[in-house]
């Protein structure tokens, strides 16, 4: 039936305007084409319907009916659909928006601070090594002149690691001070030696705010014919001027250590009173015989300094503890 096909036409070619149309605008322009009140195409299916015979009456009426269901409900979808494609267009690709910066980490204040004085040493021709952080008493202590019933030993000083013990073959513990890996150079090392190692140690001081139960240090050694106090005294002041600037305040203590003689603690100005930042002396020649060195042959020079002092005075920060918060507020300015 013409009538029929006529109707068939009319919804295929509307339903695909309407899924061609881009925007709001051109579907409005494909409503009116095909559904407009006055001058739509629907009118002459309207018309159509008045020339149909009586038998074909209720079918046109029907299938009239059908087609104009279907032509406005897409005209509908295709609204909805339109204006949700707009709103995630605008929230996903909006290019003026200002963009997020990648928020870029960096080392943390102490590990910098530990760079700079790799760096610096190196200018001065001291090389790195490392040690282990758990440790046997022969390098902690023994091998260092404390013997067995010095209270440096004490196990309410250390922190001992029980269960380790019997595997290791005799006590183990967290090393206390970085002057262990002086012992492990010089037991792999012919003389001169020139050297810096620096990494955690452990003691179970109390906590205050110059004291951390875990702190670092960097252990300097230097030996050869003919080394000096003198040297010593000049690379420690050049290192700390260099490091803190040419204002920076040393002073050298006489004091004691069982791997040094003569021993010096070494103190930094600090507002109106000193601040310890490390020990050193000349090497004991019980070490030298330790490690098989002649002391009749070699001097040398050691010392000790805790970096976190450094990094404190540094950055103008007056409590140690600020450094192991992990608070975002407080390492995001370094
Ligand atoms: C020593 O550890 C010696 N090994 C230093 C040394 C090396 C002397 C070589 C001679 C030759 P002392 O215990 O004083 O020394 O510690 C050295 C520095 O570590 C102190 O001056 C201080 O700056 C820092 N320090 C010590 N205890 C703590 C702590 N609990 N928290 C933070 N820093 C500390």
């Amino acid at each position: 039936m013409d009538i029929l096909n006529a109707f068939n036409e009319f919804e295929t070619s509307a339903l695909q305007s309407i899924s061609a149309a881009k925007d709001a605008d051109a579907l409005e322009r494909v409503r009116v084409e095909f559904m407009g009140q006055k001058n739509g195409k629907v009118r002459d299916l309207q018309k159509l319907v008045g020339t149909a015979t009586p038998e074909q009456k209720p079918a046109v009426g029907k299938r009239f009916n059908e087609v104009r269901m279907s032509v406005s409900a897409a005209l509908d979808a295709r609204v909805e659909q339109l204006k949700t494609q707009t709103t995630k267009a605008a929230s996903e690709f909006d290019v003026t928006l200002p963009g997020e910066r990648p928020r870029i980490g960096h080392l943390h204040p102490i590990m910098q601070v530990m760079s700079e004085f790799r760096e610096l040493m190196g200018r001065f021709g001291f090389t790195v090594v490392d040690g282990p952080e758990i440790e046997d008493e022969h390098h902690n202590f023994e091998a260092l002149n404390i013997p067995e019933d010095h209270p440096a030993r004490d196990p309410l000083d250390n922190f001992y690691i029980a269960c380790a013990a019997t595997a290791a073959g005799g006590p183990v513990l967290l090393r206390s001070q970085t002057s262990t890996v002086q012992i492990r150079t010089m037991e792999n090392t012919k003389p001169p030696v020139r050297i810096v190692s620096l990494g955690r140690v452990y003691r179970p001081d109390t906590i205050d705010a110059t004291h951390s139960c875990m702190f670092h240090q960097m252990e300097g050694l230097m030996v050869d014919r003919h080394v000096t106090m003198a040297q010593l005294k000049t690379v420690l002041s050049l290192f700390a001027r260099s490091f803190l600037g040419p204002d920076v305040e040393i002073r050298f203590r006489p004091s004691f250590f069982p791997f040094t003689e003569p021993s010096v603690e070494v103190d930094m100005k600090w507002g109106d009173s000193w601040m310890e930042i490390g020990g050193a002396g000349m090497v004991d020649p019980n070490v030298f015989a330790a490690v098989g060195y002649d002391p009749e042959e070699f001097t040398g020079f050691a010392f000790g300094l805790g970096i976190e002092r450094f990094c404190m005075k540094h950055y103008g920060v007056d409590d140690i503890r600020r450094f192991y918060e992990n608070d975002m507020r407080f390492l995001s300015q370094f």
